[in-house]
């Protein structure tokens, strides 16, 4: 977690974002479950999220994200030799979600894997490749974070199908001469692993009838545990982050935290002493797109113009498995 001199760090060179165009409301949702949207504003801030059309895969909304990361990145799907793709809702069990895209990109000279991580896979995926680029074993990586995670929602639980959305955010990352990754933080717990998951599709409970019978291929959470961890993980991991560069929240121009909801992101900022003018807030448009949300928000960060060259910036990370992490660096 050491500081790295500039000209060895690694940077984002271009990013991009796709959503779904339909807008799925509260006041949508008030007609599905037994919720209002005062309640889900009140709860979690958020006022609508994107849902894909049935039948929509999740490469397919990662692929115009793709295309505009490169463009912004000056480069060529030929250039990417590294594409990791962060996503609990891939297209299939195999092959990977990245070898899916890397196919309709035409990146032939791609090594690819789908990176399992939940809400933290962008985070994760961006602090992978940076491993890989830092020792110059690959030169130009492809980043996605995406989510599909509306066909993993129970629309008739309303503790849950309130709060998630699909999404795609995509960077282009690479040897940088000026600012860069300056620090990383990622933590696990896989001891409280049921407080956030989809029971079957895989080895423990196979698809069946019962399986489906039971609605035990949608996500399931215990929200109030969830939530305290969150809190505790993210907060905690900024904190790491900023340590390891010896610099401190008042160093920092920009906070971005995973979307899961508004409530969640104001406590983190209170317990790491962030005040909220400086934390990027796009829940209320979005929900959580899970993978996709630190991606999502760094791409309207940066073309809002509330990222600005030279300014420091955290990306910061929490998801079922648990999963944590962080990304301090100078834009
Ligand atoms: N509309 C109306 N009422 C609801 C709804 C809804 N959509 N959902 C739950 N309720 C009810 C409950 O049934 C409960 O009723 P009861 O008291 O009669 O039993 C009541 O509201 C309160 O429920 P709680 O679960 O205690 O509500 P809470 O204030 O904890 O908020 C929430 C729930 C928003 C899910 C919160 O726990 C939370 O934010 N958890 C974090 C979850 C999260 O964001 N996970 C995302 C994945 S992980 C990550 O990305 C960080």
């Amino acid at each position: 977690m050491t500081q790295s001199p500039s000209k060895n760090r690694v940077g984002v060179v271009g990013l991009g974002m796709s959503v779904p165009t339909k807008v799925l409301t509260n006041f949508d949702l008030e007609k599905m479950v037994e919720t209002s949207d005062e309640w889900i504003l009140e709860r979690t801030g958020i006022r609508e999220r994107r849902i894909a059309e049935p039948g929509t895969t999740t490469s397919e909304l990662a692929y115009p994200a793709a295309v505009e990361a490169l463009k912004q990145a000056g480069l060529k799907a030929s250039d990417v030799d590294l594409i990791i793709v962060g996503t609990t809702s891939p297209d299939m069990v195999f092959p990977s979600t990245a070898c899916v895209l890397q196919h309709r990109l035409g990146s032939t000279s791609a090594a690819c894997f789908d990176l399992s991580a939940a809400c933290s896979g962008s985070v994760f995926a961006m602090i992978t490749a940076e491993q890989y680029l830092a020792t110059g074993r690959y030169k130009n990586a492809l980043v996605i974070g995406a989510e599909i995670i509306s066909n993993f929602v129970d629309w008739t639980d309303r503790s849950t199908c309130v709060l998630f959305g699909d999404g795609a955010g995509a960077c282009v990352m690479t040897k940088v001469d000026r600012g860069g990754i300056l620090t990383t933080d990622m933590g696990s717990d896989g001891s409280a692993g049921e407080l956030l998951y989809i029971p079957a599709g895989g080895t423990k409970h196979p698809a069946s009838h019962t399986s489906i019978d039971q609605r035990l291929h949608y996500l399931r959470m215990n929200g109030t545990e969830v939530f305290k961890l969150a809190v505790r993980q993210m907060a905690d991991s900024a904190k790491n982050v900023l340590t390891a560069a010896g610099l401190s929240v008042a160093d920092v121009d920009c906070f971005i935290p995973h979307q899961a909801n508004l409530r969640i992101i104001q406590a983190v900022a209170k317990r790491a002493g962030v005040p909220m003018d400086k934390v990027f807030v796009n829940a209320d448009r979005y929900g959580n797109t899970s993978a996709a949300s630190n991606l999502i928000a760094l791409y309207e960060a940066v073309q809002q113009g509330t990222i600005k060259q030279g300014n420091r910036v955290v990306l910061v990370a929490f998801g079922a498995g648990l999963t944590w992490g962080s990304i301090l660096l100078e834009w």
